[in-house]
């Protein structure tokens, strides 16, 4: 595995689970951190276990992902890497619908649109600093959104709103990459591995399937290894490249979900 050493990445929802075993490992090869948490005094133990920097943003608030990217671009001269990793999982069992602070899908909102509008929002700072890299840390569980009901108000169940999210990271991933074909900065998804001995696979009461450190290792490879340096808009399942659900490939479902996109984080920071 070759280190960042030197290298400025960002990870978000480094408080908990794979981010924090990202930021720890990352930090032990010589990377500068930025962990990125919701919860203040959790950044606060960050910084004193690892002497990393924070960033604190609610991310199923728009305006304070908005905050989150005006502090980065002041305080960071550049950005090699953006980890997208923070997430809400399938909730509890029957668990109900829930709303981020905007009104939107929490989990549309947290693990797809905040992740949207922060890489849009720090874009100019990877540019910069290419050769760059954009990870998404998205799922093999995928479905596709129903765009007659985004917010899944006609019928509600976590998992299905999580895989819909991690589809929309895996679109969103694709165009990306073809946007950013010869800018320097790459962009992939991956399935860092299936139920991880983490906070959201035990708040569903699943048990777990395998370790940080197996997901951990497939996701730092996409970070550091030299080898994937100029690869770009593919899906990852844990160290392996795999097909992601067929709507992916569709062109027509991702500029409507990129349609989508703009206009919710239009709407809702016009309104907010
Ligand atoms: N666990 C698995 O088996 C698995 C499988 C496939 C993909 N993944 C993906 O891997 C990524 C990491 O998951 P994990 O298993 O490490 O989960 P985790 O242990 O539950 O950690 C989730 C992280 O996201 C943060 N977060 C959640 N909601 C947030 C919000 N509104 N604003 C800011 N931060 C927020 C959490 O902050 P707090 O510390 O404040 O709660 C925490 O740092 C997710 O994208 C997940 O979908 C996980």
């Amino acid at each position: 595995m070759n280190s960042r050493t030197g290298q400025v990445v960002l990870v978000t929802g480094a408080t908990d689970g794979l981010g924090r075993y990202l930021t720890g490992e990352l930090t032990a090869g010589g990377a500068s951190v930025v962990a990125h948490g919701r919860n203040p005094s959790k950044l606060g133990r960050l910084r004193d276990d690892l002497g990393v920097e924070t960033v604190r943003a609610d991310l199923a608030r728009l305006r304070d992902v908005d905050a989150m990217a005006d502090e980065l671009l002041e305080r960071v001269p550049r950005l090699d890497v953006l980890v997208n990793n923070a997430g809400v999982g399938f909730g509890p069992p029957g668990g109900e619908r829930e709303l981020s602070g905007d009104g939107i899908e929490l989990r549309l909102a947290v693990n797809y649109l905040a992740g949207y509008r922060l890489t849009r929002r720090l874009l100019p700072l990877l540019v910069e600093s290419a050769p760059a890299r954009i990870v998404n840390v998205s799922s093999i569980g995928q479905q596709p959104l129903d765009f007659d009901d985004p917010m899944l108000e006609a019928s509600y169940d976590g998992i299905t709103a999580y895989r819909r999210s991690k589809l929309a990271q895996v679109m969103f991933t694709l165009d990306l990459a073809h946007e950013l074909r010869d800018r320097g900065v790459t962009v992939n998804a991956l399935h860092p591995a299936t139920f991880m001995n983490t906070s959201m696979v035990f708040e569903h009461g699943a048990a777990p399937m395998s370790t940080v450190e197996e997901g951990g290792a497939a996701t730092l490879r996409l970070v550091t290894d030299e080898a994937l340096a100029a690869v770009t808009g593919r899906f990852f399942d844990g160290r392996r490249e795999a097909r992601p659900d067929r709507t992916a490939y569709d062109e027509q479902a991702r500029a409507r979900l990129r349609r989508l996109s703009d206009e919710l984080v239009t709407s809702t920071l016009r309104s907010a």
